[in-house]
């Protein structure tokens, strides 16, 4: 089966994408890293119905080193409470969830609001491929292929009023469904929390997919929060409500352990979680710990969201 590498038409227009945004050299170096890398595995591209293959998308953030996470490993190793609280139970509790039909709330301080289809939600904005980088707040990382839209497009689409300063998700409450629920580990419904420039943000994706399929159960099936710079726990899964408020938005992990988990939670290799140092990463399937880079290696793109912020205390 033919593998071809990463040509500039591959690439979506800068026209779309913000110049800041875009690649830079070495992200096209890591890009054509993918690609040879996606020749062991079939598993690291995209399967076409036509037999031929596709590359996995534009890469963001990259590193010439960043190899993009196998498969098995992005949907077998999962951190979704609601299907078990160890890293393999999401993958086997969750096989039987149905995240379709699924309805999406869009509410609060704006002039639009609305209950939205799944499809007919991501009609707001353009299904992209992107490949991001994804830092744990448990010193893991991998590098993930999202298939998603801008949050922006939705919250653009729906008009937010002068008001609205924060934007606040919610995850699925049934525990019928949600067997996870039933125990007391989180207070459910999980929620999450972004100021709304931050949910502005180009970067900040709605995800549908992974490696170009909907997303699996265990990653967050139908809708799941993406943002890059930020530790995995801000990234809420199978979300059910997006709601504009002018208030800061209580977040689950900050409600359980406010002194462990902050806001903000901008990955940021000077600031130790008390237990254990953000100073280095453990890169799934890799044996040597690699350095953590301040915002996820996307300083560049979101430090100016924080200028003048105390980052220890706005943790
Ligand atoms: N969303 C919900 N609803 N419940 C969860 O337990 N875990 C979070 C986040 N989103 C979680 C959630 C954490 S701690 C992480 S690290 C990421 O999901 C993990 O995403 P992944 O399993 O796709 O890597």
């Amino acid at each position: 089966m033919p593998i071809r590498p990463l040509t500039p038409a591959d690439l979506p227009s800068s026209e779309i994408t913000p110049e800041s945004l875009y690649l830079n050299r070495r992200e096209w170096l890591a890009a054509a890293g993918l690609a040879v890398g996606a020749i062991a595995g079939a598993s690291a591209l995209i399967p076409r119905a036509a037999g031929a293959q596709q590359p996995l998308g534009t890469p963001y953030g990259l590193r010439p080193d960043d190899k993009a996470t196998p498969w098995d490993d992005v949907t077998s190793y999962n951190n979704f409470y609601e299907f078990g609280t160890s890293k393999d139970e999401p993958a086997e509790m969750a096989k039987g969830f149905k995240p379709r039909p699924w309805t999406v709330k869009v509410d609060g301080l704006v002039k639009k609001p609305g209950d939205y289809a799944l499809d007919d939600l991501l009609k707001a904005g353009k299904v992209e491929d992107r490949i991001y980088r994804h830092r744990c707040v448990e010193a893991w990382s991998m590098v993930i292929p999202w298939r998603g839209i801008m949050l922006a497009d939705v919250l653009k689409r729906a008009e937010p009023t002068p008001g609205a300063k924060y934007v606040e998700f919610t995850t699925l409450y049934d525990p019928n469904r949600m067997p996870g629920q039933r125990s007391p580990v989180l207070r459910w419904p999980y929620t999450e929390g972004l100021r709304l420039d931050e949910a502005m943000h180009p970067l900040t994706l709605l995800a549908s997919g992974v490696y170009g399929r909907d997303l699996p159960n265990q990653n967050g099936a139908p809708l799941r929060l993406v943002t890059p710079w930020k530790y995995g726990f801000k990234g809420i899964k199978s979300i059910v409500r997006i709601r504009l408020t002018d208030k800061q938005p209580s977040t689950a992990w900050n409600d359980s352990a406010p002194s462990e988990y902050g806001f903000y939670c901008n990955v940021n290799p000077t600031v130790d979680h008390p237990r254990w140092s953000q100073a280095k990463e453990r890169r799934i399937g890799e044996f040597l710990r690699r350095p953590t880079l301040m915002f996820n290696g996307y300083a560049e793109q979101v430090a100016s969201l924080y200028s003048g912020m105390d980052l220890r205390k706005n943790y």
